[in-house]
């Protein structure tokens, strides 16, 4: 294959958030399969730019100009058919950052704001974190699927929400919400007038047959109470490069957002964002496929060893991203008890489910974007220590 996903690249001393931090915390033993970053080289392109531009050795100040909106305007076509004008795109660096702001530009405190449970967890603290109100809708379970239980919603809705915080494709339970799905949630959004602001981070690995849709694209009402949260920070694995772009239809919300930037002393994108945000957006499309193609064969891989040493636990079928969900209630539903199993003798570190809210609890979220051989390694770990396993 061109593209060696299968390279084991050691983070360790990098900085790396997901694994140093880890083997500073919990000793230099441990494999980790948490925090949604890739253990893989972002593609060698990206990188050959990022290298240029490391050794050019002046680092002042950098700005976005047009072959960056022209690269995010191409993109938004190519990856999701949604044409986009240029001023509609705002640069923020994270996501995370994006919807604190929104959060303070469009709500007072002790405010309102929905969000769908169990969920990435930085999402919802933007709002308990500005003194607004969190109101969690939970999604239902039923028989292996998650769904967006709408009684529920619209009971909630009517409790004043001022926005509904959607993440599309959802963290970490793996949906890719339908069109109908969308359209009902644009709906509610409408009836009872609150802004939509959808966290597409994850968008860019769509799983077959499925499909992602974009909820500003339903129509012009659900577009002008739309905020679209995009980034390659997933997708290329640029996460510490912080580059998001925030598509925000409406003339009106759209400025309100850039004076929270303003406030915030939130400016220009840093030296390294831009040349990779153009590369990534314009020239790594085969990369990307590839890619998927090795996430998909780590995806099967895992729910078959799964399946085959721990049939007690269930794999919720994933739609999209590139973390898994699993369903370990069978084994235990007390999240100290499957730390004790997983950490402590296994010594791999995954993502529980309580991180995600209380819903998530009997649950763990495994990113499988790591080289096939850490993967086995640290699945054949779990299986070792496996509470369940046969004599
Ligand atoms: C749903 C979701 N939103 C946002 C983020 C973080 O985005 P950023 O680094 O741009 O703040 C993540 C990272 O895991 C995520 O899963």
């Amino acid at each position: 294959m061109k593209y060696n996903f299968d390279e084991v690249i050691s983070r360790r001393g990098t900085n790396s958030a997901k694994w140093d931090g880890l083997l500073e915390s919990m000793g230099e033993d441990m494999i980790s399969l948490s925090v949604a970053d890739m253990d893989l080289k972002a593609p060698p392109m990206v990188v050959e730019k990022i290298e240029a531009a490391a050794r050019h050795g002046i680092y002042g100040y950098t700005d976005a100009f047009s072959s960056y909106y022209n690269a995010v305007q191409a993109w938004l076509d190519r990856s999701y058919h949604w044409q986009v004008p240029r001023e509609w795109i705002v640069f923020c660096p994270r996501i995370i950052q994006a919807v604190s702001l929104i959060i303070q530009q469009f709500t007072d405190e002790g405010d309102a704001v929905l969000i769908h449970t169990p969920v990435y967890q930085p999402v919802a603290k933007a709002v308990t974190l500005n003194n607004r109100v969190l109101i969690e809708s939970p999604l239902t379970f039923n028989q292996g699927h998650y769904e967006i239980n709408f009684e529920d919603m619209e009971l909630r809705m009517q409790q004043g929400v001022k926005i509904v915080l959607l993440v599309s494709p959802h963290n970490p339970v793996g949906r890719v919400w339908t069109k109908a799905e969308l359209e009902r949630i644009g709906a509610l959004c409408i009836k009872y007038d609150a802004l939509i602001v959808s966290d597409d981070i994850h968008a860019d690995f769509i799983h077959e047959g499925h499909e992602h849709t974009v909820i500003a694209k339903l129509s012009e009402e659900m577009a002008e109470r739309s905020i679209i949260c995009t980034s390659p920070g997933k997708t290329f694995n640029l996460a510490s490069l912080e580059i998001s772009n925030i598509i925000i239809p409406n003339d009106k919300v759209r400025e309100r957002f850039m004076q929270g930037l303003r406030q915030a002393g939130i400016q220009n994108p840093t030296f390294f964002a831009v040349p990779a945000l153009e590369i990534a957006y314009t020239a790594c499309d085969e990369w990307l496929r590839a890619l998927r193609e090795y996430l998909s064969g780590n995806i099967a891989y895992t729910k078959a060893f799964i399946e085959a040493h721990m049939p007690e636990l269930s794999v919720v079928e994933p739609e999209g991203t590139y973390l898994l969900w699993v369903d370990c209630r069978a084994v235990d539903q007390a999240e100290n008890r499957l730390k004790q199993w997983i950490e402590q003798m296994a010594r791999v570190s995954v993502s529980f489910g309580c991180s995600f809210g209380r819903e998530g609890e009997g649950f763990i979220r495994i990113n499988i974007a790591t080289p096939r051989s850490v993967l086995k390694e640290a699945l054949e770990r779990i299986a070792a220590a496996y509470p369940l396993k046969q004599a």
